[in-house]
């Protein structure tokens, strides 16, 4: 499906944004010619994709497009049990309510900021094990995505079994800049939690593209295919949350997948109050379908090659104009490192936002911060938290842009580049959210 985007005049960008409270989630999609806010749900569906949906099987129980999604997900990732939900968070949801309770502990790498909500919301803590190479943009180091086993041993030796329901692996690890998580580390992280018995559940939305750097970057796994990789991986884990959105290449859709049928049958129960039943749960059958279809085209070597060398096209050129980004190039996405784009601007100011607002401004691009704003309040003392990195995230959807686009985005971000020192002043927040507050949070111009 082809669609036309629209350009616009910089008079135009300063009015919409300023009518948006400078949040780039409130602008209208025609008042942004780029849109790389996300990667999630934006893509392009295949020609089979399309001819799946026209087949979608809408039986209110026991559709076929139910066993199609089962049969596939049995086929690529291993697991028996399987419930669909509408979106990942939705996933994060359902499966947390059988599992989380008030008081709790989650270990894992750098939470994704909706499974850290979920947490949150329960009164549990998300603990952060993500190794230290991965908050250091500078440093060139293959598996960024993977867990300190020191700082998750910590945890585990700390708070009691009833206290840890489980360890979350989030492949690729998208908070630290779509970074891989190795296998190695993947199997050591199974072999701790089997010491402590603890369950250990994969985020799952770029999954695929997670197998793709352990295929180019890890000993012993050159010659293996994506498929094969993805079993592998996925034999170190008890169960998974999905947001199909990403590498099942749809629109929209979920799922749930766990090895153990009484926690199957737990979360059965949530999925009806919140999704629908178990055999839909928030899906059309045409979308079951077509998600069928999309994990098995995003597990496969061609489609990974094209879409994750378009991201180091545009990372590569960027490097070429001096931009700081997080090296090595992730899979979804370039984080520009804010901090040492700007470092005039304060970091009670949102640097991130600060950029990202500025790119949109020169361009019409549309990036997301992922910095302070983002991070949220701490839940007990509701001061900002600060984290180590502010980037810009400028996600590349699937299968939609050309690397015509790639040079513009990257032109546009050198001339912002030219004039930072002109950028000293920020944001203030003069609306939030309790939690989750980057998608309506609204800010003035210092
Ligand atoms: C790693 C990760 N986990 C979970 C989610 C939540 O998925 P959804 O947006 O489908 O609710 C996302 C979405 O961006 C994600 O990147």
């Amino acid at each position: 499906m082809v669609e036309a985007i629209r350009k616009s005049t910089r008079e135009e960008r300063e009015q919409w944004i300023k009518e948006a409270k400078y949040n780039l989630f409130n602008l209208k999609s025609d008042q942004v010619f780029i849109d790389l806010l996300t990667d999630s749900g934006t893509g392009a569906m295949s020609d089979q994709q399309w001819a799946a949906i026209m087949t979608g099987d809408e039986s209110y129980a026991g559709s076929s497009s139910y066993y199609n999604l089962k049969n596939a997900i049995k086929n690529i990732l291993g697991f028996d049990h399987f419930l669909p939900t509408h979106q990942g968070r939705a996933a994060e949801n359902v499966l947390f309510s059988a599992m989380v309770k008030s008081g709790d502990v989650v270990p894992g790498n750098s939470h994704f900021d909706t499974t850290k909500g979920h947490i949150e919301f329960r009164k549990a803590k998300a603990i952060d094990c993500t190794i230290d190479e991965a908050f250091d943009t500078t440093l060139d180091y293959p598996f960024k995505g993977n867990i300190d086993l020191n700082k998750l041993e910590a945890v585990l030796s700390t708070y009691t079994k009833d206290e840890i329901p489980m360890i979350i692996v989030t492949v690729t690890c998208n908070t630290s800049g779509g970074q891989p998580v190795s296998m190695a580390n993947i199997k050591a992280v199974k072999q701790l939690a089997e010491k402590y018995d603890i369950p250990v559940i994969f985020d799952s939305a770029r999954f695929a593209e997670n197998a793709y750097f352990i295929k180019l970057r890890e000993e012993g796994y050159a010659d293996k295919s994506i498929k094969e990789i993805v079993k592998e991986m996925y034999s170190y884990a008890d169960g998974m949350t999905m947001s199909s959105k990403k590498d099942g290449i749809v629109n929209i859709g979920g799922f749930i997948a766990l090895n153990s049928e009484e926690l199957i049958k737990e979360c059965q129960v949530y999925n009806i109050m919140f999704e629908g039943f178990i055999t839909y749960g928030g899906m059309a059958g045409r979308d079951m379908n077509a998600l069928a279809v999309g994990l098995d085209e995003a597990t496969e070597f061609g489609y990974l090659e094209t879409r994750i060398k378009q991201v180091e096209f545009l990372g590569e050129k960027l490097m070429e104009y001096g931009i700081p980004i997080q090296y090595p190039i992730g899979g979804h996405a370039i984080f520009v490192d804010a901090k040492r784009f700007l470092p005039h601007v304060p970091k009670e100011e949102y640097i991130a936002q600060t950029l990202a607002v500025e790119l949109y401004l020169e361009a019409g691009v549309r990036g997301v911060e992922i910095g302070t704003i983002l991070a949220d309040r701490d839940p007990e003392t509701r001061e900002n938290r600060y984290p180590d990195l502010e980037l810009v995230r400028l996600a590349l959807p699937r299968r939609t842009y050309t690397n015509n686009h790639m040079e513009y985005i990257a032109a546009a971000l050198k001339n912002v580049f030219d004039r930072k020192d002109a950028i000293k002043n920020g944001y203030t927040i003069v609306n939030e959210a309790p939690i989750l507050r980057h998608f309506t949070v609204e800010l003035e111009h210092k």
